[in-house]
């Protein structure tokens, strides 16, 4: 996990404004920049319990000596750089062309694996600007939960959505 908010941001939040003017789509921020807002109590800080859940070592966990015997089952060396592990554990680690520099695939199913690429979301919140297009999806249901948690190549707990969703759900915004 790395929480500083580099310069790097800068470089991507000036193309998206090309991508806004050419209807190109928005890119990949990573978590260190959606903290940098949604850490704030005001705002719900989904950080702190974000944090608190696997989704945010969904990575680094496959460090771990389970994870490596699994994946040495499969005759996958290191499950750090495997496609088959990555799809689920490190999601968008394949479309570099969508990253920001502040994007790392090592902080797991974070934010924007859930809600989206977001940087036309923070420009638009850094200018105070509550446009329509720069609101990010709020997604719902158990089959959006499935894409990742049915058909692992290793035994899962079965997926309860009301169970799972209780154990990550974070808070909202305080009214
Ligand atoms: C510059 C500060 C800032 C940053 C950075 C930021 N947000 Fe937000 N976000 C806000 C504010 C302010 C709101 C509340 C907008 C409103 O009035 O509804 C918001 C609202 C949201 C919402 C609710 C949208 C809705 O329709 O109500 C989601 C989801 C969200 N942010 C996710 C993210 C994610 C994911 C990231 C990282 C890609 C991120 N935010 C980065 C400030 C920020
Ligand atoms: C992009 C893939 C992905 C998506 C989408 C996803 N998850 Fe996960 N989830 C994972 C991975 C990978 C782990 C395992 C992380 C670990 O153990 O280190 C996990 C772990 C969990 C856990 C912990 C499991 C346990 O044993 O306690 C819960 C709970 C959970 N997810 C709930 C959800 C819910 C609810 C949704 C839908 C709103 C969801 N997840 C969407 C990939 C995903
Ligand atoms: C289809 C998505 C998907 C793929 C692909 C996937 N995993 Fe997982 N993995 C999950 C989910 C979801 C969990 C959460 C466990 C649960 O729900 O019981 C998980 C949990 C784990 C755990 C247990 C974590 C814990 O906290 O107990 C290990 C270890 C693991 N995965 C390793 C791997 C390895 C190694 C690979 C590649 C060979 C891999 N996974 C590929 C979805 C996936
Ligand atoms: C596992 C998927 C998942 C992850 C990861 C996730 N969220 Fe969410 N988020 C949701 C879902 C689902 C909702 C809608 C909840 C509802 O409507 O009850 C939501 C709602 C929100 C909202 C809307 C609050 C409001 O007032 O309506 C904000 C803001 C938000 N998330 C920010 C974040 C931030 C910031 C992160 C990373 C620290 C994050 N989320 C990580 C699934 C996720």
């Amino acid at each position: 996990m790395r929480f500083k908010v580099g310069v790097a941001l800068t470089f991507c939040l000036l193309s998206s404004v090309l991508f806004a003017r050419t209807g190109t789509k928005a890119k990949y921020v990573g978590a260190e920049v959606c903290i940098s807002c949604h850490k704030a109590d005001s705002l719900g800080n989904q950080f702190r319990r974000w944090l608190g859940t696997p989704h945010s070592r969904s990575w680094v966990m496959l460090q771990g000596k389970e994870a490596k015997e699994f994946a040495g089952k499969m005759g996958i060396e290191d499950p750090q750089k495997s496609p088959t592990c990555l799809r689920c554990h490190a999601p968008v680690f394949r479309d570099t062309s969508l990253w920001c520099k502040s994007f790392h695939p090592e902080d797991g199913v974070q934010c924007e694996a859930c809600h989206g690429p977001g940087s036309l979301h923070v420009k638009a919140m850094k200018a105070g600007r509550m446009i329509e297009e720069a609101m990010l999806p709020k997604p719902k249901g158990k089959k959006f939960c499935t894409v990742c948690h049915a058909g692992a190549p290793h035994p899962t707990e079965k997926f309860d959505y009301k169970k799972f969703w209780r154990r990550v759900v974070h808070p909202l915004r305080k009214k």
